[in-house]
């Protein structure tokens, strides 16, 4: 893979740690975010019993011959009008103070908002990092990214030079590749990179300039790109136009004897060559 695909997994494994990390303070938050039972009790009352947490007040009734009488309430006793004598028992309200489970709190409107957000927001960092992750992750089994087999050595040779002596490269799909014959003589930038066997080479369609996909032009016997101008001989060496450099190309070797690999991981980057290895134009061109 180039660095820009590494560049671009590290963010997909990026995305994914964030929305970890999103899910997990939101787990966080989801707990901290309880009522605390404690809010708008006196600082006295709060030193007098710091064990609050987690409970609720509800009345109770209480007799009143259970309740003393302060010294300090019996001058409004006096003033008061005097009341007719009840027989009963009077009750008055007080309070007590019950443990309540989290299940009887419930969730507030502050927590479901909060988790319905990070819930939607961990959960696109989630998706992306994955899908970036699928995309650029290097094919083990075949395509594009893997080792792809063109065919036998032999009949590709044939195919990319006729009887008549014209060149006409083999595209294979699966490696977005033209298959093309090489050089009598292999220009020194490419010695060492294994990108010639058996005399056969693997080009990438893709444009050094911008990207387009680059199409053979048979009557000047070379590869020219429409979007720009761009032109290459038909081993892709730079010629004409924007392009900075060589049509980049793949190592490629032969197995089991006579099989063409292709190993589109590996893409090999030359600068425009000094000396063209084969001769272009060889007729009118397709894009003037
Ligand atoms: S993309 Fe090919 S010349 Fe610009």
């Amino acid at each position: 893979m180039s660095f820009t695909d590494w560049i671009l997994l590290g963010v997909g494994a990026f995305a994914i740690l964030g929305a970890l990390g999103a899910f997990t303070i939101a787990f966080r938050r989801s707990r901290s975010d309880r009522p605390e039972p404690t809010a708008g009790t006196s600082a006295e009352t709060l030193k007098a019993d710091r064990s609050m947490e987690g409970v609720r007040v509800e009345p109770i009734a209480v007799p009143s011959e259970d309740i003393a009488v302060s010294e300090e309430t019996a001058p409004d006793i006096e003033e008061a009008e005097p009341e007719p004598v009840s027989t009963g028992v009077a009750v008055v309200e007080t309070q007590r103070v019950v443990e309540v489970t989290p299940e009887e709190s419930g969730v507030s409107r502050r927590q479901f908002f909060n988790r319905a957000i990070t819930a939607t927001f961990g959960s696109f960092l989630a998706l992306f990092g994955l899908n970036s992750l699928a995309f650029f992750w290097p094919k083990l089994t075949g395509g594009f990214g893997s080792d792809v087999d063109a065919g036998a050595v032999g009949d590709l040779l044939s195919q990319t030079v006729t009887p008549a002596g014209t060149t006409v490269p083999v595209f294979i799909p699966e490696a977005r590749a033209y298959v093309v014959p090489a050089p009598q003589e292999l220009s020194e930038q490419y010695e060492g990179r294994s990108v010639e066997a058996a005399g056969l080479m693997a080009l990438f369609q893709r444009c050094v300039h911008l990207g387009c996909r680059v199409p053979w032009c048979g009557t000047s016997v070379g590869f020219e790109c429409p979007c720009h101008g761009s032109k290459y001989n038909y081993v892709g060496e730079w010629f004409d136009g924007p392009a900075p450099r060589n049509l980049d190309r793949f190592v490629v070797e032969v197995r089991s004897g006579d099989r063409f690999i292709i190993r589109t991981g590996t893409i090999i980057e030359t600068p425009r060559a000094p000396e063209p290895s084969v001769n272009y134009p060889q007729g009118p061109s397709c894009i003037g």
